[in-house]
């Protein structure tokens, strides 16, 4: 009886720790929603794809979060950003924006041809 008790204590100080270690390494909010609906046309870190760079050239609809807000909800006109308002909540779409927004500040030296 006092092993099983000993047991389930330790199975649940395993849980607890590992609860804190991912609770750690979480992602920033909006993440999670750029990677699953954004990341294949406009790459992991805004690198482009079908979608083009967003960190070497300039952002056509407008760089400040209440424009790219805008333009996630109503997408772009003629191409293939759609409007994702019915899509998302306006908290995704609002961290999603920040996301972005965080990217582009830490763009890699790396990957910045000019
Ligand atoms: C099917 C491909 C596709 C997906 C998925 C997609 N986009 Fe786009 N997006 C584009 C293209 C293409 C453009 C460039 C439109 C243009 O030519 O101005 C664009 C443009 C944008 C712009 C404006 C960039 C600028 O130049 O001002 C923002 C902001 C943006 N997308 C955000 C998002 C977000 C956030 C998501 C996910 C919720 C997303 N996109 C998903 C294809 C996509």
């Amino acid at each position: 009886m006092a092993t099983t008790l000993k047991k389930l204590f330790s199975i649940g100080l395993f849980f607890l720790v590992m609860n804190r270690l991912s609770a750690q390494k979480q992602n920033p909010p909006g993440a999670d929603v750029y990677m699953n609906y954004c990341s294949a046309c406009h790459g992991k870190n805004l690198e482009g794809g079908q979608a083009p760079s967003l960190l070497t050239s300039k952002w056509k609809q407008g760089e400040t979060k209440k424009a790219i807000i805008q333009t996630i909800k109503k997408g772009v006109a003629n191409t293939s950003m759609m409007a994702w308002e019915n899509m998302l909540t306006e908290k995704q779409i609002e961290a999603v924006a920040d996301y972005m927004l965080l990217l582009k500040k830490k763009k890699p030296a790396s990957t910045s041809k000019g």
